[in-house]
């Protein structure tokens, strides 16, 4: 475990729940963070709102019914590879492992990971990383449901808490960045926090990259278009949040979702459409935001990657690829990464 109780009189407020679970909040102030964000991103001339903004709680609800979608591959084929592979992988792990998972929503995922550990160790650490609340609902099921895990949570965002995951050097570590969340990094950024994971790296630690691979445009666009208007509902809900942290007038039936392939960039893009002239007013900045009929607020990039490109990324941020997995319709992928000296 990590003893180190700078990080938590610095930056972070630590709960204990048992003696095998406790977890830190940042003292970051949320409502702040998005007051201070969303009225710049809102009042560019291309309007926007960061995607990490989705995950409050009904976001994060309305994300795990979008896993469960037919239409939303991602997930079940994710999983499928991390089920083949519980034999495997651990063929390639030296001896025992921490377990660090950035962006772990429900955990759902993590279970296949904890069962590949679990066949060569007894006990494992585990040290969840999301910006949302979900992370103490899903690490309590997971400290019931398996003795032999001690889990760290670190509520936060990913930059700050990679900070924390350097304190993590009393024993190797397996990294894993699931559910294609790289994907909402721009290129440039996300080769950026490439990086910084493998700053955070040590001799022999791993990371686990799960990436969406291009593919048909009705496929990706089915995915993020969903019939029963799920996804709409997910996009919707960052107004409905401004609405309630920042006492904002967003009238909800008067934006629409849209999500559509660029191919050029190859990346979904998914906006939020003013379907009226209109003006909205935030109390707690006291800002008005007018939208013209049509106009659009950009709330997600998700790029698709194809095989030699997640090569290069690797190749460019110090990596080694150790192994990749697909799916039989080349749908996901997997990649294995360990540390390349520089
Ligand atoms: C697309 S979901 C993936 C969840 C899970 N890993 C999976 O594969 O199903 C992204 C997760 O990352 C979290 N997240 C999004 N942006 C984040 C950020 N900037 N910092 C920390 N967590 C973030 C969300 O709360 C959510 O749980």
């Amino acid at each position: 475990m990590i003893t180190n109780t700078k990080l938590e009189t610095q930056n972070y407020d630590k709960v204990t729940v048992t003696p095998r679970f406790c977890y830190f909040t940042s003292k970051a102030d949320n409502q702040s963070t998005l007051e201070r964000e969303a009225s710049y991103s809102l009042s560019r001339k291309r309007k926007f709102i960061h995607p990490k903004f989705f995950y409050d709680k009904t976001g994060s609800d309305l994300f795990e019914q979008i896993c469960l979608l037919p239409e939303y591959y991602l997930t079940r084929t994710e999983m499928k590879i991390l089920h083949d592979i519980t034999n495997e992988l651990p063929n390639y792990l030296k001896g025992n492992y921490a377990l660090v998972e950035l962006g772990s929503g429900s955990s759902t995922k993590t279970r296949k990971l904890l069962e590949a550990l679990s066949s060569i160790q007894n006990q494992i650490e585990y040290y969840p990383i999301d910006i949302s609340d979900i992370l103490k609902d899903s690490s309590t099921s997971l400290h019931d449901e398996y003795d032999n895990l001690k889990i760290t949570g670190i509520i936060d965002q990913y930059e700050p808490a990679l900070e924390f995951i350097k304190h993590i050097d009393h024993q190797k570590k397996i990294i894993a960045f699931l559910g294609s969340s790289l994907g909402n990094f721009e290129p440039e950024q996300a080769l950026e926090f490439l990086s910084s994971i493998h700053k955070c790296m040590q001799k022999n630690d791993l990371l686990l990259l799960g990436l969406d691979l291009v593919k048909d445009t009705k496929i990706l666009e089915k995915a993020y278009n969903d019939s029963k208007g799920i996804t709409a509902k997910f996009n919707l809900n960052l107004l409905s949040r401004i609405n309630k942290e920042l006492q904002a007038s967003f009238d909800i039936k008067k934006f629409e979702h849209l999500a559509k392939f660029n191919k050029n960039q190859s990346r979904i893009e998914m906006y939020l459409r003013s379907k009226v002239n209109q003006e909205v007013y935030i109390t707690s900045t006291g800002f008005s935001l007018k939208f013209k009929k049509d106009e659009l607020i950009s709330t997600e990039y998700s790029y698709k990657y194809d095989i030699p490109q997640i090569k290069e990324m690797a190749q460019k941020t110090g990596f080694n690829l150790q192994k990749m997995w697909t799916d039989k319709k080349n749908h996901f992928a997997l990649a294995l990464l360990s540390l390349r000296e520089l």
